[in-house]
């Protein structure tokens, strides 16, 4: 049974009431007004409206936390140490096409830290949580990564990067490499919930170049809660100011690595 501190209860609350509101959208997906922000980034009036909402909650729970929001951008707070990183659709694209695989991100930053985070599925009711030293969970049931050692085994997620975005052929070329010596790959398109998949153990690890803080915060507290292992995919830097991330167990990170940058 997860222990929750009134924080991550403040959290809790926030996304399963915004998921009801998704919920019911989800449902009504085609009549949905979307707009389109970039070359293959859409934002839903879905998504607007949940992240206003989730600002409103958390606001009233802690009014001087700033704000790291997909849609609103930076919001200072005058407590300078703490902001909340949010998105509240990952994966909005299988959002917009009718796939129940998205999910609300909601992390809290204090100083360089993320010390809470939730990733929550509304359509599947999947609720996962973790809070800085005190584990990751899975609607209340504690989360530990996998103990796979061989590459022969591992499944590993990834995400590819969008059009017009770079990075496509070295994708590939690592897409290419990975499958030759490993299990498989999948490409599920919600980065928060592949980041959860591998502190659940259902994968063995994941990467992506390009993310943003919003996609990863939350999901890289829920890998490293349940003991495994976060880094940036090429350099000592954190990935939440890269953008590109390597989640995997500590038996793993430096075998899957090689493979994925190539390098011997
Ligand atoms: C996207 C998802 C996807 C990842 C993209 C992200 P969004 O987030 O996490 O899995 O491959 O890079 O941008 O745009 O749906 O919030």
């Amino acid at each position: 049974m997860a222990l929750r501190s009134p924080l991550m209860n403040v959290m809790v609350t926030a996304a399963e009431k915004a998921g009801k509101a998704l919920k019911r959208d989800f449902g009504e997906v085609e009549h949905l007004q979307v707009s389109r922000k970039g070359p293959s980034d859409f934002v839903s009036a879905a998504d607007v409206k949940t992240e206003k909402f989730l600002v409103a909650e958390l606001s009233k729970a802690r009014p001087t936390f700033g704000f790291v929001n997909e849609e609103g951008g930076i919001v200072q707070g005058a407590d300078p140490d703490h902001r909340w990183i949010i998105d509240p659709i990952d994966g909005t694209t299988n959002f917009l096409h009718g796939i129940p695989h998205f999910a609300m991100s909601i992390a809290l930053q204090r100083g360089p830290e993320i010390i809470a985070g939730v990733v929550y599925n509304p359509i599947t009711d999947d609720l996962f949580t973790a809070e800085k030293g005190m584990g990751a969970f899975h609607n209340n049931r504690r989360l530990r990564v996998s103990a796979r050692r061989t590459l022969d085994d591992v499944l590993v997620g990834t995400g590819s990067p969008y059009k017009g975005r770079p990075g496509h052929k070295e994708f590939l070329e690592q897409c290419e490499r990975v499958i030759a010596v490993t299990a498989g790959i999948r490409r599920f398109g919600t980065a928060s919930l592949d980041l959860a998949f591998v502190a659940a153990g259902r994968y063995d690890g994941f990467w992506e170049m390009g993310l943003q803080p919003w996609d990863m915060a939350a999901g890289i507290l829920l890998v490293t809660e349940a003991g495994g292992f976060v880094s940036d995919l090429m350099t000592p830097a954190s990935p939440l100011d890269t953008g590109n991330i390597l989640a995997t167990n500590a038996e793993l990170q430096v075998s899957l690595r090689k493979v994925i940058l190539g390098t011997p």
